[in-house]
């Protein structure tokens, strides 16, 4: 029998939508909200307001490029948690509606667990049990996989996830929010050797980011000459401006290279302790080309088998809703109508 699931993803500022059958994804539609650009960050009433005006369309759309219908829907999958309670609200709500309008089964699913499951979408697969880095905008995990529906966080930041590193890093170079694609795409022409910036210390396999963002801020204004707090040594608005707009794919590319090394050597150290030979990575950050790089290099090195998942499902998407609650309907794992979002979850 087939199982073709109907999944929204609504957990902060993309609205989306996507149909998946018996783990196939058939359909993935993604409506983007450029609202927030002029404010620097993503506005959480904005990005619910947009999502209610986004989210008829997307789900139409996901149906027809899925050629299907609501009868022909086996189950309604939704973002349940974390994210922008306001956001994840309106998924909720939607995909409550229709299951109850409908009559069908409805499946709640963890956000940064569907990003790990992002990496069962390609037909070539990791083996259980395996390692997943998962790198947004809100966390930094390395994820222990035993099976779909069984996971366990070994690892993560106890202060900035990787994604906010970027982008504080963007804003400091007066860069344009989200600033991680933007530093991504200036490092490219960039020297990573020519700035040093400090590696965090940090007890096991959890992270830190928030002593490399202040050396960056240090380093920017004293122009590059420290990254050591010194009242004397600070330069004018101009000279720490033109530092910039002289040096920038060479600072983008030194800080991309520091956030790798703190990553990896992190991924590396999990993999030894737990002897898993099959690594992942997942969320936002995933679709840094320079970090999509080191994974393969550090795997050829270590013996690792590595897996990405293609740039479409690695920012938010509901195609990852949809293939984690496939395995959720496999399990027989249902919620019932009175279930409610929440901004924070545990696994
Ligand atoms: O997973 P995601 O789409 O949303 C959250 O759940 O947070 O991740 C968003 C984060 C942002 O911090 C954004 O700057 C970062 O992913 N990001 C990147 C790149 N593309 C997105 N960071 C570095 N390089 C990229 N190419
Ligand atoms: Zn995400």
């Amino acid at each position: 029998m087939d199982i073709t699931i109907l999944a929204i993803e609504s957990s902060c500022d993309e609205t989306s939508a996507s149909v998946c059958r018996n783990g196939k994804i058939l359909s993935n539609f993604i409506a983007n909200q450029t609202v927030h650009e002029k404010y620097g960050g993503v506005v959480p009433e904005l990005a619910s307001r947009a999502h209610l005006q986004n989210i008829v369309p997307v789900v139409d759309a996901a149906l027809k490029t899925a050629n299907c219908n609501l009868e022909s829907i086996d189950a309604i999958a939704f973002t349940q948690a974390p994210g922008l309670i306001g956001s994840l609200l309106v998924g909720t709500q939607f995909a409550k509606s229709l299951a109850l309008a409908l009559d069908k089964p409805l499946i709640a699913v963890h956000h940064m667990q569907a990003h790990v499951i992002a990496n069962l979408i390609a037909e070539e697969r990791p083996a259980f049990p395996f390692l997943c880095l998962t790198v947004s905008g809100g966390h930094t995990q390395i994820v222990f996989c035993e099976s779909p529906v069984k996971m366990k966080v070994i690892g993560e930041t106890i202060d900035d996830a990787a994604g906010e590193a970027f982008d504080k890093t963007a804003k400091l170079l007066g860069l344009p929010y989200p600033g991680g694609p933007l530093i991504d795409k200036y490092a490219a022409n960039g020297n990573a050797q020519r700035f040093k910036f400090p590696e965090p210390q940090i007890p096991g396999l959890n992270f830190s980011f928030s002593g490399l963002k202040t050396s960056i801020l240090y380093f920017l204004q004293n122009a590059g000459t420290t990254n050591v707090y010194k009242e004397e040594f600070k330069v004018t608005e101009e000279e720490r401006k033109k530092f910039i707009e002289e040096n920038l794919p060479d600072i983008c590319a030194s800080v991309q290279d520091r956030i790798i090394s703190i990553l990896l050597n992190k991924v590396k150290k999990a993999a030894k302790e737990t002897g898993v030979k099959d690594v992942c990575i997942a969320g936002g950050v995933s679709a840094n080309s320079g970090l999509r790089k080191a994974l393969k290099e550090t795997g050829v090195k270590m013996g690792w088998r590595t897996f990405i998942p293609s740039f479409e499902y690695c920012t938010d998407n509901a195609a990852m809703i949809a293939i984690t609650a496939y395995y959720k309907y496999m399990e027989n794992d249902f919620a019932d109508l009175s279930v409610s979002p929440s901004a924070r979850a545990e696994w």
